[in-house]
C-alpha cells in the first residue's frame, strides 16, 4: 500500500531558547534532527511533506537543498499539531494510501521500527495506530488513557490531565499511522477548547473511537527512540543517546574505541574494522576512514575527510575535506584543509595548510604528493602542490 509520511517541523520550539535557529534544525554531530527524521523514512514512502511555518524559509531551504523529493507546505499561522496536518488535505485529497505522521524533533526512532510500526498497522487492520512507550518520568509528553479492558479510549495532553492522568506512565511518542481516506475527515473537525487553546492531532484517537474506526497503541519497549528534543537539555542527552548508538556500531563491526563516553562519531562516518580511537577525539560530518589508521587522542575530523589505510591522524589535528592515502602520519598539532595528501607522506608537527584567504574569501586547495616530507611549522600556503619525494624544511 502506498505510503506518504508527513513531518510536523513548523512549531516555534520555545523551549530551545533560540533566537536564530528553528527547532528541527538544531544538529546531533553535524547532522539537523529534520535530517534524520527524512532519512528514516525515505526509504519506505513515495512521498514526503514537510509542515513548515516557524523560520519557515530556513527549513525550506534545508529541504528544497537536501531532499529534493521531499515537498513543503506552510503552516501559517500555527495553530497546533492536528492543524499542522490539515495543511496536507488539499494534496491528500484523493489519496487512498497510509499517512505516517512524524515529529521533526523526535530523530532517535530507527527505520525498523517505523517498518514494524506500519506492519503491526496492517496486520491488525488498525485505521488508526498511534506509537507509545513507557516512560517512568512521563513529564512534558501526552498520556495514553485506556478503558477498563485495556483497549486505547483517548490522549491527555500534560497541561489537561488530572492528576490521576499525569500518574499513567504510558505516552504518546507523536508517531501516527493512518488509513487516510478513513480519518481525513477528522481534521475538519478538531475543536481547540483545551488548556492550550490548539488544536490537537492527539484528538483523533476520541474522534476515530466516535466514528467507529480500530485504534490501536503500538508500544515500543526501547522508549530512548521516541525522546523528543524540546529544549537544549533534551538536545544534550538526545545527542549523548545517538553517539552511544553509533559507537556501539563500530564496536560490534571491529573498530577499538579506547574510550566511548569521549569520543563523539558523526551517523555519517565510515570505520573500517582494526582501526583505532583514541580518547576525546570529535569526529562530525560525513567521513570515510580505512582500516588500522590510529585516530586522536585529542583530534578532529570536521567531515567531507577521507582516511585510506594506515593513516595517522595524531593529538591536536584538525582536517577537513581532505583525503589522506595510506601510510600518511599526521601525528601533532597540524590543520589539514581542502587537501590531498599523497601515500607514505609524513607531515611534521605544526604544519598548517592555510586555505583561506581572508581579502579574497577564497578557499584554495593543497596537494602534497607521494613521499614527501613536511618539516615541522611549516605554513603552506594554498593554492600550492608539492611534488613527489619533496622535502620541505
Ligand atoms: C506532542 C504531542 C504529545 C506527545 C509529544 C511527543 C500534541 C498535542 N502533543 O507534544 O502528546 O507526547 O508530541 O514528542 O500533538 N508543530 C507544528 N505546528 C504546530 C505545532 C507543532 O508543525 O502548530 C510541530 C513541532 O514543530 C514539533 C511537533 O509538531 O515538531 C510537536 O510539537 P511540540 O510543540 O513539540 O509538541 P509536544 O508538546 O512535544
Ligand atoms: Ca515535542
Amino acid at each position: 500500500m502506498d505510503i506518504k509520511a508527513v513531518i510536523l517541523a513548523a512549531g516555534k520550539g520555545t523551549r530551545m531558547k533560540s533566537e536564530t535557529t528553528p527547532k528541527v534544525l538544531h544538529q546531533i554531530m553535524g547532522k539537523t534532527l529534520l535530517g534524520y527524521v527524512l532519512d528514516n523514512v525515505k526509504n519506505f514512502v513515495s512521498g514526503e511533506f514537510v509542515i513548515v511555518g516557524h523560520h519557515a524559509e530556513e527549513v525550506e531551504n534545508f529541504v528544497k537543498t537536501n531532499y529534493d523529493h521531499a515537498q513543503t507546505v506552510l503552516q501559517s499561522p500555527q495553530l497546533g499539531t492536528g492543524h499542522a496536518v490539515s495543511m496536507v488535505c488539499p494534496q491528500l485529497e484523493n489519496f487512498d494510501g497510509l499517512v505516517l505522521i512524524l515529529c521533526g524533533d523526535t530523530p532517535l526512532v530507527k527505520e525498523e521500527t517505523l517498518k514494524s510500526f506500519v506492519e503491526f498497522h496492517k496486520s491488525n487492520n488498525s485505521d488508526i495506530t498511534v506509537m507509545s512507550t513507557i516512560f517512568e518520568n512521563p513529564t512534558n509528553y501526552g498520556r495514553i488513557i485506556r478503558e477498563a479492558n485495556n483497549s486505547l479510549k483517548c490522549i491527555v495532553e500534560e497541561k489537561d490531565a488530572t492528576p490521576e492522568q499525569k500518574a499513567v506512565k504510558e505516552v504518546n511518542a507523536g508517531i501516527y499511522c493512518l488509513n487516510w481516506s478513513k480519518v481525513k475527515s477528522a481534521f475538519g473537525e478538531l475543536k481547540s477548547n483545551n488548556a492550550q487553546g490548539e488544536y490537537y492531532l492527539t484528538d483523533i484517537i476520541k474522534w476515530g473511537n466516535e466514528h467507529n474506526l480500530t485504534v490501536n497503541a503500538f508500544t515500543l519497549k526501547n522508549n530512548e527512540e521516541i525522546y523528543g528534543i524540546n529544549s537544549k537539555a533534551n538536545l544534550a542527552e538526545a545527542s549523548k543517546l545517538m553517539n552511544q548508538r553509533i559507537i556501539n556500531k563500530h564496536l560490534t563491526n571491529g573498530v577499538t574505541i579506547v574510550d566511548p563516553a569521549t569520543t563523539w562519531i558523526s551517523p555519517d562516518t565510515e570505520i573500517e574494522a582494526d582501526t583505532i580511537i583514541y580518547p576525546s577525539c570529535y569526529i562530525s560530518g560525513k567521513n570515510k576512514i580505512g582500516k588500522h589508521c590510529k585516530i586522536g587522542p585529542f583530534a578532529h575530523l570536521r567531515g567531507d575527510v577521507i582516511l585510506e589505510d594506515y593513516v595517522k591522524i595524531g593529538n591536536f589535528v584538525e582536517v577537513k575535506k581532505t583525503t589522506v592515502k595510506s601510510h600518511t602520519n599526521a601525528c601533532h598539532l597540524t590543520y589539514l584543509g581542502d587537501s590531498e595528501v599523497g601515500s607514505n607522506v609524513n607531515i611534521g608537527a605544526g604544519t598548517i595548510t592555510a586555505n583561506y584567504n581572508p581579502l579574497t574569501k577564497t578557499k584554495s586547495k593543497t596537494i602534497i604528493k607521494d613521499n614527501v616530507k613536511i618539516g615541522s611549522n611549516s605554513v603552506l600556503v594554498a593554492p600550492i602542490t608539492i611534488e613527489e619525494g619533496a622535502n620541505v624544511g
